[in-house]
């Protein structure tokens, strides 16, 4: 397996030793479940979750009550169009509509296509331009907004402000909800210079365990009725169906939001992570080295452009899962596919593309010895 060449980070993350390091001495050390016990051992768990939330915080320029853990951006998407479902595209206000494009991932977009499926709202798109950049002007008027702050096969950060703010002319009470899976990797967010209503990620993206996302909410008490219900989101219960009387309170948020045990040790390696990306974000002249290298081979027909954060193309004359599969098996790891990214696949007029992307571990030397490969497949 060390001959392999993980050119694969926009999938997922390597993580750095002191992620893992953080997450075994809890385990070890520890381990106890937070939010449940008053003894030492559990409050320490508390404290550590409280920093965590606080690290991921301060990353984002936000307030930790805005801080819900989840369990990745899918989760957080999903839960997202059924928190604002019961306020906007509930049942007699059919005629809302939510704004998506083209060029997000499934996760941000289906959520929505079903609410559209079930009746429950109208779908527009957000325009883009010839390079496939959402436009800030000509957007139609929306009730809700999903950007992909950046794509995962395009790799160019869209200018979130300016979306808002274009968005907010058409309608000033749009509900801004912002994809940040890929940006948050290359890019620092400032929730409040958004001025968004929601943004996710997931934690495995940048360099965290798996299972853990974060969705931030700009005004978590706006939101009355949580989406998920069980231990350590009710303050007091009043009242139950048996009595026909159903009556209880919630916590205040964020525990409103987070129903249930969290993972708790994804959580405690989190500020490491972030602590290893800000000081370490990926190198993007391997990017450019690649764009520069295989631009010149006629069949390599790239998508992405020089500056982009990723390296996304097809082959002319060969199937892209043959490619794939040819070096993969030179010990080449890259992502083949649609990337669960169909909208942007049907603009570009292809089924399927091929992905470098690289994380603070790669070096100059990995993308040498990938572009020779993939040069040797493709001759
Ligand atoms: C832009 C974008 N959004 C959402 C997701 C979904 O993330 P996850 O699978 O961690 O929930 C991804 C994952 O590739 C992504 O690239």
């Amino acid at each position: 397996m060390n001959n392999i060449i993980y050119l694969d980070a926009a999938a997922s993350a390597l993580k750095p030793e002191s992620v893992i390091q953080a997450e075994i001495d809890f385990l070890q050390n520890d381990y106890a479940n937070a939010g449940r016990g008053i003894c030492a051992r559990a409050s320490n768990v508390d404290n550590m979750v409280a920093n965590a939330r606080a690290r991921v915080a301060r990353f984002i320029n936000a307030a930790p009550d805005q801080i819900v853990f989840t369990s990745g951006t899918t989760d957080g998407m999903n839960r997202i169009a059924h928190i604002i479902n019961d306020r906007v595209c509930g049942a007699g206000v059919k005629n809302k509509t939510v704004m998506v494009s083209d060029l997000d991932h499934h996760s941000a977009r289906l959520p929505f296509e079903l609410l559209y499926d079930s009746d429950l709202c109208n779908i527009v798109l957000c325009p883009m331009d010839a390079q496939y950049n959402l436009m800030c002007s000509d957007l139609p008027r929306a009730d809700v907004f999903v950007i992909t702050a950046m794509s995962n096969v395009m790799g160019v950060p869209q200018d979130v402000a300016g979306l808002i703010a274009a968005a907010r002319k058409k309608n000033p009470d749009v509900i801004t909800v912002v994809d940040a899976a890929q940006y948050i990797v290359h890019n620092e967010i400032d929730v409040q210079k958004w001025d968004c209503d929601f943004v996710c990620f997931s934690a495995h993206k940048i360099g965290a365990d798996t299972g853990l996302g974060i969705m931030y909410m700009k005004n978590p008490e706006r939101w009355v009725s949580p989406d998920k219900f069980g231990g350590g989101m009710i303050s007091k219960i009043t009242g139950s169906a048996v009595e026909h009387n159903v009556c209880f309170q919630w916590e205040s948020a964020p525990a409103k939001f987070e129903a249930g045990t969290l993972p708790l040790t994804q959580i405690i390696g989190l500020p490491a992570a972030i602590d290893y990306l800000s000081a370490n974000r990926p190198n993007l002249d391997l990017i450019k080295y690649l764009y520069d290298r295989l631009s010149k081979n006629p069949r390599i027909k790239i998508i992405t452009p020089r500056d982009s954060a990723l390296f996304t193309f097809y082959i002319d004359g060969m199937h892209i899962l043959d490619f794939g599969a040819s070096v993969g098996a030179r010990g080449v790891c890259l992502r083949i596919g649609n990337m669960c990214a169909s909208w942007i696949h049907k603009c570009l007029g292809v089924a399927g593309t091929a992905r470098i992307s690289v994380g603070p571990w790669n070096t100059m030397d990995d993308v040498v010895r990938g572009a020779d490969i993939i040069e040797s497949v493709v001759k």
